[in-house]
């Protein structure tokens, strides 16, 4: 049985040598962003579920290696264009891919990502790779359309708690549920466990956004490598704005509104004036609690399962390094 963190030396090797591999293909400047993004970390937390799912049926996790690189590849490609999306100009601390080199560049070599993501999979060659493709594929489908809501969203005021936890799902749940479903394929395991190995990365995937969307407006900028309040400037409708347009005095609401309409501001205005609404609101605590109900849930799928408690020790472990995360 693998940890955690052995999996993560494995996976951070991997993607080195990919990446490595990289270095010399022509035309340069489409394969140089590719590059970048790979080499500029990331928590790796696609390709680490994916083996943790498969090695709770085998060990044999080098067969499982190549499917597992080619969700963080496809993961990165997603960040290429989200980043263009969101105008985010800084990523795990770095300027993002079309800050550093250009938007066609971003929105090239994502494409070639979104493809090299392919390739690799077709690596795996087990017989349930069919499968794994047709999971990959609707998975990736699911994420386009969880895009389009994220952006629909941006321009309107009457978003609800249930069309935003439906439009995390698709965004950003469904990857991390694929990753583990993968795992179980790859593995053989029954159908049964595979659904729930994905109920519980629907529901890890949740707390994971909604966490996300915290640390977006209340997060250390150092550590979580992204602008702090990029969400706010955004209008991003998310889990602490949809809560503090339902929760705020009508004057309060007013102020809120007005921030949203503004078309000229100073930006760090706007952050503080939004996040100072947040505070008075509790919406801290509130996603929070939130973001806990989900880590509990995606707890209690992980106890059903027909495993032993000591396999499932590194998925908890993992499970903990999630909820406590800061970047
Ligand atoms: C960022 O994902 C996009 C979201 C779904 C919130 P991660 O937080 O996993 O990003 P990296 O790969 O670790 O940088
Ligand atoms: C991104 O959500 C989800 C995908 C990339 C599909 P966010 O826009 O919140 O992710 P970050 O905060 O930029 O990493
Ligand atoms: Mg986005
Ligand atoms: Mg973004
Ligand atoms: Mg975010």
């Amino acid at each position: 049985m693998y940890s955690v963190e052995e999996l993560q030396k494995i996976v951070n090797t991997e993607i080195k040598n990919r990446a490595e591999e990289l270095k010399g293909i022509n035309p340069a400047d489409l394969y140089a962003p590719i590059k970048y993004s790979l080499e500029i970390g990331g928590k790796r937390l696609r390709p680490i579920l994916l083996l943790l799912s498969y090695n709770l049926f085998s060990n044999e996790i080098e067969k499982a290696i190549p499917s597992a690189i080619a969700i963080e590849v496809f993961h990165n490609f997603t960040l290429l264009h989200d980043d263009i999306m969101d105008k985010a100009e800084v990523r795990r601390n770095q300027p993002t891919v079309h800050e550093k080199f250009d938007e066609n560049s971003a929105i090239l070599s994502g494409d070639a990502m979104a493809f090299l993501a392919y390739k690799f999979l077709l690596e795996s060659k087990t017989s349930q790779l069919v499968d794994v493709i047709d999971l990959f594929s609707k998975t990736a489908i699911e994420v386009c359309e969880g895009q389009q809501y994220d952006m629909d969203f941006e321009n309107r005021l009457d978003v609800t708690e249930l069309e935003y936890l439906e439009m995390i799902r698709l965004k950003t749940a469904v990857l991390l549920a694929c990753s583990l479903k993968a795992g179980a394929l790859l593995a053989n395991a029954s159908g049964e466990t595979g659904d729930l190995l994905y109920e519980y990365g629907i529901n890890l995937g949740l707390a994971f956004q909604l966490q996300d969307d915290l640390l977006d407006s209340f997060g250390d900028q150092k550590t979580f490598g992204k602008r702090i309040g990029g969400d706010i400037l955004s209008n991003k409708k998310t889990y602490l704005l949809i809560n503090a347009l339902e929760n705020a005095t009508p004057k309060v609401k007013d102020e809120l509104l007005n921030w949203i309409e503004k078309t000229e501001f100073i930006p760090e205005n706007k952050i503080k004036a939004v996040k100072k609404i947040y505070t008075q609101l509790n919406i801290k605590e509130l996603t929070q609690k939130k973001v806990d109900y989900y880590f509990q849930k995606s707890t209690q799928i992980l106890q059903k399962l027909p495993i032993a408690e000591n396999k499932l020790q590194p998925l908890f472990v993992l499970g903990n390094q999630i909820l406590k995360r800061e970047n």
